[in-house]
């Protein structure tokens, strides 16, 4: 994906970052007119499609970002996690609830592409919500060396605290290439800490090719103008690309397994993510 190709991306944060409040996960700090726009754009989309398919993609939605965040502080609570960088944070306000939850117990690093960063640092520094233990920074996931590489931004960190790196709806917009190339990145400065945990929502081939899920990717391919990407078939394939990029470990949750999903896991679109842990 080319850097134009990358900023084409950051529209979708807007959206995201918009259907986070509405389902009561974000603060009106985060909330932008722009969000608002295209929620209601999308909204319509979506009730379209639970109405013919039965599938609801906020429930999808929800269930990812829920799982990944239950999942990040189970290794919070188990004390192996003090240290979490946040690739292509865009509007999502987890790092603003993991610091209400955990206080100074935790240092949050959210990072995104030049305009999305600064809309973000903007939007948080008028809530008076930033501060040494929780900064936004630029961060291209595509940059393997210089001030915006996650090498960069890592070093920024302490080496002997455990560190989680999350990429929520990034991953898919990747060519398989690049998609490779990130994940040995973040298994490489991963590396460097006591404990080192990577999350990120995971979709399956096979669960992607209803009508439904089709159109909505259809969608999301024209609204940034460019391919999307589901890299695996199946769990054992997210599992093994794991350890080949460089992770001694690796599990797929499905949300029907992880406690705080099981619920939305029973409606139908919510199943057909997995939360991808890769452990160093
Ligand atoms: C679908 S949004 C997801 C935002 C957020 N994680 C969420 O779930 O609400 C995708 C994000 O990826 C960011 N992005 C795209 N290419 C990137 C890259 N090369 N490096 C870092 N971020 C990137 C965009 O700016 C955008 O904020």
């Amino acid at each position: 994906m080319s850097a134009n190709r990358s900023e084409r991306v950051s529209p979708t944060a807007y959206a995201t970052g918009y259907l986070w409040y509405r389902h009561g996960l974000s603060d009106k700090a985060l909330v932008t007119p722009q969000g608002k726009r295209l929620d209601r754009a999308f909204r319509g989309f979506i009730a379209a499609t639970r109405l013919l398919s039965g599938i609801s993609l906020d429930a999808m939605m929800l269930a990812r970002h829920k799982g990944i965040d239950a999942v990040l502080m189970r290794a919070i609570d188990a004390g192996e996690v003090t240290q979490v960088i946040e690739i292509a944070a865009g509007l999502s306000a987890r790092g603003w609830r993991m610091r209400q939850r955990y206080g100074d117990r935790i240092t949050y690093i959210e990072t995104d592409l030049p305009a999305m960063a600064a809309t973000k640092r903007t939007l948080l520094e008028n809530a008076r919500l930033l501060g040494p233990r929780h900064q936004v920074r630029v961060l291209d996931a595509l940059a393997n060396e210089g001030p915006t590489s996650l090498a960069a931004i890592a070093a920024t960190l302490d080496p002997k605290q455990g560190t989680a790196i999350i990429t929520e709806g990034l991953m898919n917009y990747l060519a398989p290439a690049q998609a490779n190339s990130v994940w040995q990145r973040i298994a490489h400065t991963l590396k460097q800490f006591p404990h080192g945990v990577y999350l990120a929502d995971v979709y399956f081939a096979p669960e992607q090719r209803s009508a439904a899920m089709l159109a909505f990717g259809a969608i999301l391919q024209v609204f940034v103008r460019g391919r999307m990407h589901v890299h695996f078939d199946t769990p054992k394939d997210a599992r093994e690309r794991m350890t080949h990029d460089g992770f001694k470990k690796a599990q797929v949750h499905r949300t029907r397994d992880i406690p705080a999903t099981q619920a939305i896991s029973k409606t139908s679109g919510a199943d057909r993510v997995s939360v991808l842990e890769a452990r160093m």
